[in-house]
């Protein structure tokens, strides 16, 4: 039987020569592959600087910690996203809100963004990037200077995302020049894939730095930065930081991954309109992209009024689709904190309906064309 998942990682003989090269060096850990693949993946999301952590919820910790997340202050995401976008938050003390979704992109609706921030109450805003479909930055960014907002943008699902802005040009998810901070994943099913690994991405040089200090206990080693200096092994802790390094092994392994990072994109993009192209007319939605938006793919969702039955169908079939998200406010933890089904109803219907279909690179078209024939079957007898 065929056992086709949503995601999986692409491993090529290249990747493990680049690993097994830094297993025979000198560094396991804070090594020359760090910095190295600090600077290509800089360089692939057009971001002036990038520091790696050990893995994406590490980056939104540091993030919420860099832009002063205090106990009390309140933050804003969107109820479709992994739990760790609203969870760093928490890690500091400060609350978590919702904004609901729009449906046409499945990313936080704007105006009702708009709606919330201009009662006051919040500090800053985390915009997911979801399944790849870029936030427009430029839009939350003028929000947050009328409003005097931070913002941490989650580019987990993005690498290689763009939009076109009110200049007329093109801006990439996690670049940095919106948001304050921005923040990716190399968790096996994205588009780069360490096992774990983070990124968090930016052009504000003191944020970064901070983020740096961060991530390695809060500990420097910089002269121009220490109080006092005893000798060669001298070292300050200066704040209250974390052991959230990702070290260089997986660092090798990540920029082994870079080098083939446009080749997949292209592949997710031929995929997603295989799939488009098929669907056209059927009784199911998909997002449609428009002209100066460059999708990045993680996910392929559509969404049917029959979602269970369907992924009880295709899975019986060998095909493993997936549900993303279980809308965060309605998990338990954050039930526990006063939200409740029904707060946000755009997002909890889209999750009635959604299932996400097999999407990455190394996806066959006769895999493919097997998962849309299943589909067309199914739909026949719906
Ligand atoms: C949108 C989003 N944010 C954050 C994360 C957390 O990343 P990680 O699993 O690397 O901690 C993920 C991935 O799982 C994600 O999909």
């Amino acid at each position: 039987m065929k056992n086709i998942p949503y995601g999986r990682q692409h491993i090529t003989q290249q990747d493990i020569d680049a690993v097994s090269a830094v297993l025979q060096g000198d560094f396991l850990t804070q090594g020359p592959a760090v910095e190295q693949f600090e600077n290509a993946f800089g360089q692939h999301v057009h971001a002036p600087h990038a520091v790696a952590v050990a893995n994406g919820t590490a980056a939104l910790h540091l993030c919420a910690m860099a832009l002063d997340v205090k106990p009390g202050d309140k933050w804003l995401t969107t109820p479709i996203s992994f739990v760790a976008s609203g969870n760093c938050i928490l890690y500091c003390g400060g609350q978590v809100d919702f904004v609901d979704i729009d449906p046409a992109t499945l990313t936080m609706d704007l105006n009702q963004l708009e709606d919330k921030v201009k009662t006051g109450k919040y500090k800053g805003v985390i915009p997911v990037d979801f399944a790849g479909y870029p936030v427009r930055m430029d839009a939350v960014k003028s929000l947050a200077d009328r409003y005097g907002l931070k913002i941490i943008e989650d580019a987990c699902h993005a690498p290689g995302g763009y939009f076109t802005d009110e200049k007329e040009e093109i801006r990439y998810c996690g670049d940095g020049q919106y948001a304050d901070l921005a923040i990716f994943s190399f968790h096996p099913v994205k588009h780069i894939a360490c096992g774990e690994g983070g990124m968090v991405t930016g052009s504000k040089q003191s944020l970064v730095e901070k983020v740096k200090l961060l991530r390695t206990h809060g500990i420097t080693r910089d002269p121009n930065k220490m109080h006092a200096n005893h000798g060669g092994w001298y070292m300050e802790m200066q704040e209250l930081g974390y052991n959230y390094r990702m070290p260089d092994v997986l660092c090798a392994l990540g920029s082994s991954q870079l080098t083939r990072a446009e080749e997949g994109l292209v592949k997710r993009r031929e995929i997603a309109r295989r799939y488009s192209e098929a669907f056209a007319g059927l009784n199911l939605s998909f997002t449609h992209v428009p002209e100066g938006v460059g999708h990045a793919y993680h996910l392929y969702v559509i969404t049917t009024t029959h979602r269970k039955q369907l992924y009880d169908f295709l899975r019986e079939k060998g095909v493993f689709a997936q549900v993303h998200y279980i809308p965060m406010h309605t998990m338990p933890y954050y039930k526990n904190m006063g939200f409740k089904q029904g707060d946000f109803p755009k997002a909890e219907k889209y999750y009635e309906d959604c299932l996400s279909l097999p999407m990455y690179p190394s996806l066959s078209a006769e895999d493919q064309d097997y998962v849309i024939g299943l589909i067309k079957d199914f739909l026949q007898q719906h």
